[in-house]
């Protein structure tokens, strides 16, 4: 009895006090938050971050493309995001001629500003706490209407606490996005794969765009009649730098968290999903990178490709060996037994956990094929190909796209296609599902095609051999429907269909499991009144806080927060592709010639490059600003360290940091190797 009292102690101190760093907060409630952040070092107002009716910091941040933040720092509509998240973009204008991607891009003046089509930023109007007139009966769908006022907004309802709490947010969609700059690769993705997730970090991983609008300041497709937009609020940047303990705030639209799940979610995220997901990307990638190390087409061809295998898998390895250090699950089950015994004493709350346990039971073994059938056949670049060429196909024959528009894509997925290295893919993802999947979800037509042929080789190489569909030729001279691809891709088709119940975004939130977390939550409110919570990571706007620090890597090893040219200079080599700098950042280095951006740092004269805080980030915050006391810009958000990134599950105030990139080397990357000092004429330099 006593132990257990002293582990419910240890349960309770560990759970009950949210860290000043940990969390995520609405900025509509920011208010609940002020008292703490102005004890952090901060200098402003909870309306100057979010407001309803006056212009405040949330007007000055957008949601940049599907999945990054961006935040304005002009009136005439500049705005900064990732080098990571403006890379499609800059890739798609880029040619063999205009290698933006290798050199860099800056448009001279407003005319050389170069329209992406397809690319948006969406902008937060306002958000309303919903719950009450939802119970009150009225609809989602008369919700949204009312507020959309006629096509003039894009509205959208959340939920929070796995539906607890509704919220509505209500967006303004701009189409008319422009690349104004960027620096090369060499600065924008310095470190590339080697360096990601990792601190010491040196990377400029910062890109610049311009919004546009119509005469009347409001959203338009693109024109050249439009105009750079006035947002209501810009950030003014601050060159005076960051200290160590400086208060920061990040503000964007983190988008997965699941803080509050059980200890078998946490389980089967950590010991059944990432290993499974890990090992297949592993081979995947050993896969390219031998094809890439013989071949320098080879290389830049799967180069994205390769960034993207790797970033999750490298996420991914992080996160389970913080959760195992951190023995979250452990943790997780003291917490559970805690409650239970509060629990019983609570008719409407006692059988919760159970109820979730076997929802758990039953509902992963079919989530785990989904992931599996995901990574394994869902990965193999035929496959994916041809189920979109049919649906490219019909999409022609309904006249929603055009015939040209299909050509087009062909040209570009054959242009970064090569063969050998999906054959070999496909051969081992075949088997390794085979492998993993029950026995009776693996569809018979494939054991027998295999069978037939004697090896899963012979039997690859028998499709890719036969069929017709991976060339940019011309479609009329193909049968998609009889093609030998389309026949494997078609034995699939109830392994596709039997998981569509499943796209969720976390096994937590399949709705037979999160129908029980809702009480839960509830429950959790009442009896751990004293933790602050806060709704998980949904893709909609947040506010974090915490301060610029260092933190212990390992036993002994001490990170400081600050990186600086200097460790630039000592991680260049022209022989490693990833750490080839610009000659010109050479020459400035080797002549100390910094101008009005040298800095003193532990007593030599150099550039600043990144830093760390503890804020609470996630994916989505890539290009969020980060923010001083007095709301002022003082760097660009674009990762966390590798052993932050289970703080998607828990978050650990001595260790999570995210990493920034410092808005002086920003500035310094702009003036001195873009010579687009011009641009800073319409910033706001404090
Ligand atoms: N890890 C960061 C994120 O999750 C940056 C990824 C882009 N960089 C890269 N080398 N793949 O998005
Ligand atoms: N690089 C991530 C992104 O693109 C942010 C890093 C993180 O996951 O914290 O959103």
């Amino acid at each position: 009895m006593i132990k257990k009292l002293f582990v419910c102690i240890l349960v309770c101190v560990a759970f009950t006090t949210v860290m000043a760093d940990e969390g995520m907060w609405l900025p509509s409630r920011i208010k609940e938050r002020v008292k703490e952040m102005r004890s952090l070092g901060f200098k402003l107002k909870a309306d100057d971050i979010y407001s309803d009716t006056k212009a405040s910091l949330k007007d000055a941040v957008m949601q940049f493309g599907g999945g990054c933040t961006g935040e304005f720092i002009s009136p005439e509509g500049l705005l900064l995001t990732n080098h990571h998240c403006g890379y499609s973009s800059i890739q798609k204008l880029s040619s063999v001629e205009h290698d933006y991607l290798t050199y860099g891009y800056w448009a001279k003046s407003k005319s050389e500003e170069l329209p992406v089509p397809g690319l948006t930023i969406t902008l937060l109007v306002r958000m309303e706490d919903i719950t009450d007139r939802v119970a009150a009966g009225e609809t989602n769908a008369s919700i949204v209407a009312e507020a959309e006022e006629n096509g003039r907004y894009t509205a959208q309802i959340n939920s929070m606490y796995y539906g607890l709490q509704q919220y509505l947010f209500v967006y303004q969609v701009f189409k008319d996005v422009r690349l104004v700059g960027a620096p090369p690769s060499s600065i924008g993705k310095f470190g590339g794969d080697t360096d990601n997730w990792i601190w010491p970090r040196h990377t400029g991983d910062f890109s610049i765009f311009r919004v546009y609008a119509n005469a009347d300041n409001e959203p338009a497709e693109y024109s050249a009649d439009n105009v750079p937009y006035r947002p209501k609020r810009f950030f003014e940047i601050s060159t005076k730098g960051v200290e160590e303990g400086d208060f920061t705030m990040i503000y964007g639209f983190p988008g997965n968290t699941q803080e509050y799940v059980t200890s078998d979610a946490v389980e089967y995220v950590a010991n059944v999903a990432n290993p499974m997901k890990i090992e297949l990307r592993t081979k995947r990638l050993e896969i390219i990178s031998e094809a890439q190390a013989k071949d320098a087409a080879v290389r830049i061809a799967y180069a994205a490709k390769h960034a993207s295998i790797a970033n999750s898998w490298k996420k991914w390895q992080g996160e389970s060996l913080g959760l195992s250090r951190l023995n979250t699950i452990e943790k997780k089950q003291d917490y559970e037994n805690y409650f239970s015994m509060w629990a019983q004493s609570q008719p409407q709350y006692a059988h919760i956990l159970d109820s979730l346990r076997v929802a758990y039971k039953r509902v992963a073994p079919g989530y785990f094929v989904r992931e599996l059938f995901n990574e394994s056949i869902g990965s193999i670049e035929a496959y994916n190909y041809t189920v979109n060429l049919a649906n490219g196909a019909a999409m022609v024959d309904a006249g929603t796209i055009t015939a040209g528009n299909l050509l087009n894509w062909r040209v570009n997925f054959m242009k970064d296609y090569n063969v050998s290295i999906d054959k070999a893919i496909a051969q081992y993802l075949i088997d390794e599902f085979i492998a993993r999947a029950p026995k009776d979800i693996i569809p018979s037509e494939l054991l027998a095609a295999i069978d037939n042929c004697g090896t899963t080789e012979a039997f690859v190489d028998s499709i890719y051999s036969n069929t017709h569909l991976l060339t940019a030729e011309p479609l009329s001279s193909v049968d998609i429907q009889n093609d030998i691809m389309t026949t494997f891709v078609g034995w699939f088709n109830n392994v596709v269909k039997n998981n569509r119940k499943y796209v969720y975004r976390n096994i937590s939130n399949v709705p037979e499991i999160e129908n029980w977390y809702r009480p839960y939550m509830q429950a959790l409110r009442e009896w751990d009144s004293n933790r602050a919570f806060y709704p998980d990571a949904n893709f909609t706007l947040r506010v974090s806080y915490g301060t610029v620090t260092g933190y212990e890597n390992v036993d002994g090893e001490y990170h400081t927060h600050l990186t600086t040219l200097d460790g630039i200079i000592a991680k260049d080599n022209p022989e490693i592709y990833d750490y080839n700098i610009p000659q010109e950042l050479r020459d400035i280095h080797s002549r100390g010639d910094y101008g009005r951006w040298g800095v003193k740092v532990n007593g030599r004269t150099t550039v600043p490059v990144c830093f760390l805080a503890s804020n609470h980030t996630s994916g989505g915050n890539s290009g969020s600003p980060v923010i001083n006391g007095r709301g002022e810009l003082i760097g660009i958000n674009f990762d966390r360290t590798w052993r932050s990134t289970m703080s998607d599950i828990e978050f650990d105030p001595t260790i999570c940091r995210n990493i920034s990139v410092d808005i002086r080397y920003v500035l310094f990357v702009i003036d001195r190797i873009g010579k687009a000092g011009y641009l800073l004429n319409e910033m706001n330099l404090k």
